[in-house]
């Protein structure tokens, strides 16, 4: 029983009406959200992407509306889709909803068409629904007409406008770069596409257009952007998805100065025009040395203080052989102080955070619980002397109510257990403000790591980018040591974007391949036309690339990307909606 427009126009979107509009004769299509019937009475909400209104049909009032609609209306259950035109009017002052954008107003109806009925749908089509997610995803197109995921659709296209006006004003050209492509170097595993025509041969999905944009500055464009996807075949969390977004950007003739600051421009301009706060530029930097020792990670969270303190001296010669024994080994023993803990830290949370520490490879959580009433419980304490313990206290800025956390091992596994430990505890002790936007740069990363699989180095950020000046000669002789010309927005303890200043000497970008494992060979045969390219005039350049599924995230509030995203992937890399991936037959 499906009607059709019949040329019927909609003159309003159902959230947008209101007192300005009493008197009017509107015609409005949505969804029923609910209708109800009170026998000589109906309403019936109808919902749009803008909002809900109530339409009222009252079989006493023949004069207005049209023969057998009041029956159409006894018919219409949830999500049936609806024309109506009504006549707004003001609600009496008792039936007004103040939850309602539209509360202070109702419809009263002369006609409808029911352009679509509609099964009882899976799940409820309301705002902060608390269904279970595979459901939602299977239905992704009804998870999708509820307000909030609405939402957060709309954020994501406000910030792919305001992102473009931005880049554009600055003088930013967007260019797209391909899909079908070869193999590109972020580090992950690539998603492979079989080619018909090259019998046996594969194009890679991009992990990013790295090379792409590098090739567009050679090319002359002078400053590139893209809003652009990218496919990286790696495991999943909470802010990561196989297929994801990125803008990307580049610019030549320019250092790492420049790049910050047209992302600190960004940004700004971000807030400002899509949640109308002010944020504070230039962001507070740290070297990624600074970030490890003081928050033990590189992209630290902060919103709040509980920074790592290196208690290696003061227990350098302690009766607690694990802690000395360690620092004589040449690592170290650092300490966390969640203020205020002793409270809310019981023995049984402080146990579990010990396991929870083993999942970064600590070997132990060493803890001690100042009581408000001054009594200390720490049960190593028998192997400190009174003074150690009183230096300890003092080097930890230890208060009776404090509860102090102490691991001692290399200092990689300090850096991870104790940062993760970090969070874990200011998460429990509820410090961390959720409406805080505390933004840094995290600079200087070291140019290599060591791989032990691969027994070599490998890239920390890309093999294109470019070595401190005053490092380059070390490439020879420690490579392990040079910094790089690399950078990480991080915002609340998320990495929000990275990027480098490139190198732009095909010398240069030969003996890192070659560091980084490459034969000539190899090197030809994976990024020769880079390489080729490189020796015909390359400007200096370098760029950023911001996840902008993240910056969705943060800027609408949720802790999930699979919510700023139309149709996600699970766990899994499959999509619950589709069933993809899946297998094709023989001739395909
Ligand atoms: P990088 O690999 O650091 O750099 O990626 C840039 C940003 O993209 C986001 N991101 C992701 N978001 C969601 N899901 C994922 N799987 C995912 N992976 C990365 C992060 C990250 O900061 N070509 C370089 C950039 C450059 O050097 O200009 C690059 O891709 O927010
Ligand atoms: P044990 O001597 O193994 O019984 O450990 C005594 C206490 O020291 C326990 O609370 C352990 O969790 C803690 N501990 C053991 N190893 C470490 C370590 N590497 N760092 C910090 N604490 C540790």
């Amino acid at each position: 029983m499906s009607e059709n427009l019949n040329g019927l126009k909609r003159t309003h979107m159902c959230g947008e009406l209101g007192k300005a509009n009493i008197g009017e004769t509107v015609t409005i299509m949505g969804w029923a959200q609910r209708q109800r019937n009170l026998g000589s009475l109906i309403f019936i909400q109808l919902r749009d992407r803008t909002g809900i209104v109530q339409v009222a049909f009252n079989d006493a009032d023949k004069a207005t509306m049209k023969q057998g609609v009041f029956k159409k209306a006894e018919s219409v259950r949830s999500e049936f889709v609806l024309a109506i035109t009504g006549k707004i009017a003001a609600r009496t002052s008792e039936n007004i909803n103040p939850d309602m954008k539209t509360g202070e107003i109702e419809i009263t109806a002369f006609d409808m068409l029911i352009l679509s009925t509609a099964e009882t749908p899976p799940i409820y089509i309301e705002e902060n629904l608390d269904a279970n997610e595979a459901v939602r995803l299977k239905y992704r197109y009804l998870d999708l007409r509820r307000p909030d995921m609405q939402k957060f659709l709309m954020l994501r296209h406000k910030i792919a406008k305001v992102t473009r006006e931005y880049f554009d004003s600055e003088g930013f050209l967007e260019i797209e770069t391909p899909v079908l492509t070869k193999s590109t170097p972020e580090g992950a595993r690539d998603y492979l596409v079989p080619s018909r025509v090259h019998n046996g041969k594969f194009f890679a999905l991009p992990q990013s257009p790295q090379i792409f944009k590098q090739l567009l500055m050679i090319a002359g464009y002078d400053r590139y952007m893209q809003i652009v996807k990218c496919y990286r075949d790696e495991d999943l969390r909470a802010d990561r998805q196989p297929e994801f977004t990125q803008v990307d950007l580049e610019m030549s003739f320019v250092d790492v100065e420049d790049v910050l600051a047209i992302d600190e421009g960004y940004m700004k301009k971000l807030f400002r025009d899509v949640l109308d706060i002010d944020i504070e530029t230039p962001f507070v930097r740290l070297t990624h040395a600074q970030a490890m020792e003081r928050f033990g990670v590189d992209k630290p969270d902060t919103r709040f203080d509980m920074e790592l303190i290196n208690i290696s001296d003061v227990v350098a010669g302690c009766g607690f052989k694990v802690f000395s024994d360690e620092v004589a080994a040449g690592g170290s023993v650092r300490a966390i102080n969640a203020k205020g803990g002793a409270d809310k830290l019981s023995r049984k949370k402080i146990d579990a955070l010990g396991e929870y520490v083993k999942n970064y490879g600590a070997k132990g959580l060493a803890w001690i619980v100042l009581e408000a009433d001054g009594n200390i419980k720490f049960p190593i304490a028998k192997f400190f002397e009174d003074t150690e313990m009183k230096n300890l206290l003092e080097a930890t800025c230890a208060k009776p109510g404090d509860v102090i956390f102490l691991i001692a091992d290399k200092n990689k596994v300090v850096f991870d257990a104790l940062g993760h430990l970090r969070l874990k505890v200011a998460e429990q002790l509820e410090i961390i403000d959720p409406k805080q936007f505390s933004f840094l740069w995290v600079t200087e990363f070291p140019m290599f790591e060591y791989d032990e699989e691969e027994g070599r180095a490998s890239a920390v950020h890309h093999p294109f980018t470019a070595p401190m000046d005053e490092d380059v000669a070390m490439l020879e002789t420690e490579p392990l040591k040079v910094r790089a010309k690399a950078y990480d927005m991080v915002l609340n303890g998320s990495e929000l974007g990275g990027g480098s200043i490139r190198i732009h000497s095909s010398e240069v970008q030969s003996k890192v391949f070659k560091l980084l494992g490459f034969n000539e060979e190899s090197a030809q045969e994976r990024f020769g036309f880079l390489l080729d390219a490189l020796k015909f005039g390359t400007p200096p350049h370098g760029g950023t690339a911001f996840g902008f599924d993240r910056i969705v995230m943060l800027m609408g509030g949720t802790d999930n990307i699979k919510d700023v995203i139309a149709f996600p992937k699970v766990q899994t890399s499959a999509c619950l909606m589709t069933d993809a991936p899946s297998s094709v037959d023989e001739k395909q």
